[in-house]
């Protein structure tokens, strides 16, 4: 996923578009780009690398002109090279533009415009915007015209911005999220708010469809026919605090430690929203409950919570692959959609599947403007505040009590959810951070991990081993406790690592003689539990819970540290790791 913005206003455009760059990296971030105007003439500095890191070699940041646009990058057409970071110029420098998304008929439209004569620099398929904006201006001499047959030609998702020599800034927004920014001194168009929430809280959510144009102070909206479009200005409900890192030297860190009070905000829900999701839940004949990485593990918690409390079976289906599942669906089903960012590409496309056969769609989301809440019957919102570390932490846990929530309103209070209980549990796990660092030094040479746990801590043993695979890079294996004899045993010998959720719960009995089965075979065992038992090489303590269905929600955050804390040691950036984007807006 890129992030794309454009400014234009009274200030210098080029600071601050770097410094809405390095706000919004968290996106993506192999390349990046900026492109002003000063006195008519189109400026444009690129290159690979981070934002602060191009910045150093480029100096970005002091390029002259009031208006401009930047973008980083996530390569997925062409790889990573200074040609291929945007913006992408057209027309000997007299438009520029900056993309998020991908035109699928890219190599239609490039060939076209190689035949009329026009030159790419980059193996992009965003270049194609920037030419087919200068070929239809050219022919129009209208920059509204030539945004909308642009807009018309494309195929694919797609937001991008577009700066004109004579100071227009120009955008569009299909399947891909745009959003203007309204401040005293200028205009942003921004792919995220953290691009201007330094500047203002008040933006315009632009929707499919809608193109804009910003110019002489005022901003236009209009559709693919030019007709003008209302949207209204909103206030946006971040504050610029949530986004700093403040004292801690990574976002990743401050977000497993906010999980103190995100996980209270989560509880924090409008009596009449949980009572309207509740009852076309309730009402459902057939749900299905959708989403991906992590928060798909979210939806196999949920599974087993809203079965064992509520009596509802679910199925739990991983988003990228309910194109070959959900496909007899009808009015009686209800398709609950769990994510942070509420715009990952296989999500949306389960929801619009889902929605095409008349199913109902609920949705768990922590960006409540995204375009999943809006696509929804009813939404509730995790309330967790940006998160800009890539590795889901805070907004986890906080899907977590969402469906807690719900399964203890649909069971009478059954779930048992003993708020200040489980509140006092997590501030324990986060108070004591040094078991977990000092095991993060031990293993930090190991090159496999694996997790073990049954029922519900089966889908936190793979939450963990996502962790520690996409923080600090080490093959790690989440284990179903149960199946370990059917298989995995096999690979258990000395010098083997075992992490094995194991809370007195229904599941300790079995999980504890699974710790046996590991040590006789010489592999080195670390129960994650509620007692210390002898079987364990190390012990990582988590307080005793009255009711089993909150330990997920405890013994995931030593398994957060753990991945945050070897990444650490082995000196890679944990808020940003190689190869991942935060939301992946793309197939
Ligand atoms: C893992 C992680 C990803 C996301 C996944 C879904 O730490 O962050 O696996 O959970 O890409 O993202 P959302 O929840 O935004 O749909």
């Amino acid at each position: 996923m890129c992030s794309i913005i454009g400014y234009k206003g009274k200030d210098f455009a080029a600071p601050i578009l770097v410094n809405s760059l390095k706000r919004m990296e968290y996106r993506g971030y192999d390349s990046v780009g900026v492109a002003t105007l000063d006195e008519g003439k189109l400026l444009v500095r690129k290159g690979t690398g981070k934002v602060a890191e191009v910045n150093n070699k480029l100096d970005m940041s002091h390029m002259s002109g009031h208006i401009g646009i930047g973008h980083t990058r996530w390569a997925t057409h062409g790889g990573v090279t200074d040609k291929n970071a945007h913006p992408h110029a057209a027309g000997d420098n007299k438009i520029a533009v900056v993309h998020n998304g991908i035109i699928e008929n890219y190599k239609e439209l490039k060939a076209e415009l190689i035949k009329e004569g026009y030159i790419f620099a980059s193996e992009t398929d965003s270049e194609v915007i920037a030419h087919l904006l200068h070929r239809y201006y050219i022919e129009t001499e209208s920059i509204k015209q030539s945004l909308i047959k642009t807009c018309k030609r494309l195929q694919g998702a797609y937001a991008f911005v577009a700066v004109f020599q004579d100071g227009t800034i120009g955008g569009a927004r299909y399947e891909e999220p745009l959003i203007i920014g309204v401040a005293k001194e200028g205009y942003f168009v921004s792919s995220d708010v953290l691009g201007f929430l330094e500047h203002t809280d008040k933006a315009i959510f632009l929707d499919n469809g809608d193109i804009t144009i910003v110019d002489n102070d005022k901003v236009e909206i209009f559709d693919f026919e030019g007709n003008p479009v209302n949207r209204p200005i909103t206030q946006v409900a971040w504050e610029l605090g949530d986004i700093d890192k403040g004292k801690y030297a990574h976002h990743t860190l401050k977000e497993i430690d906010e999980q103190k009070l995100s996980i209270i905000r989560a509880y924090n829900q409008e009596e009449e929203k949980i009572d309207e999701f509740c009852k076309i839940l309730s009402a459902a004949k057939n749900v299905y409950i959708v989403g991906s990485g992590t928060s798909y593990h979210s939806a196999l918690v949920a599974k087993h919570v809203l079965g064992r409390y509520a009596k509802i079976r679910v199925e739990a289906i991983m988003s990228s692959e309910s194109k070959y599942i959900l496909s007899s669906l009808d009015k009686d089903s209800v398709v609950i959609a769990i994510s942070q960012s509420g715009e990952t590409a296989d999500v949306l496309d389960s929801v619009r599947l889902a929605k095409n056969q008349g199913t109902k769609i609920l949705s768990i989301v922590n960006v409540t403007t995204s375009s999943l809440a809006r696509m929804s019957d009813s939404f509730l919102g995790t309330n967790s505040g940006p998160e800009i570390g890539v590795a889901a932490t805070k907004s986890f846990t906080a899907q977590l009590i969402i469906i807690y929530s719900i399964a203890d309103k649909l069971s009478e209070g059954k779930l048992g959810l003993d708020k200040e209980k489980l509140i006092h549990a997590v501030d324990r796990m986060l108070s004591n951070k040094s078991t977990v660092e000092r095991l993060a030094q031990e293993l930090k040479n190991h090159k496999d991990l694996y997790i073990l746990g049954r029922f519900l801590h089966y889908p936190i043993a793979l939450e963990g081993a996502l962790k520690v695979k996409e923080l600090a890079y080490v093959h790690a294996e989440g284990i179903a406790a149960g199946e370990l004899k059917h298989g995995p045993l096999a690979l258990m010998e000395k010098n083997t690592v075992v992490m094995i959720l194991n809370p007195h719960d229904s599941t300790f009995n079995d999980t504890i003689s699974n710790a046996h089965e590991i040590k006789a075979r010489g592999a080195t065992v670390v129960g994650i539990s509620d007692s210390k038992e002898d079987v364990y090489d190390y012990w990582i303590p988590i307080p005793a819970l009255s009711e089993e269905a909150l330990y997920p929600i405890v013994e995931v955050i030593p398994l957060q540290l753990l991945a945050y804390y070897l990444a650490v040691g082995k000196n890679v950036d944990p808020d940003y790791p190689r190869n991942l984007a935060k939301s992946v807006t793309v197939r």
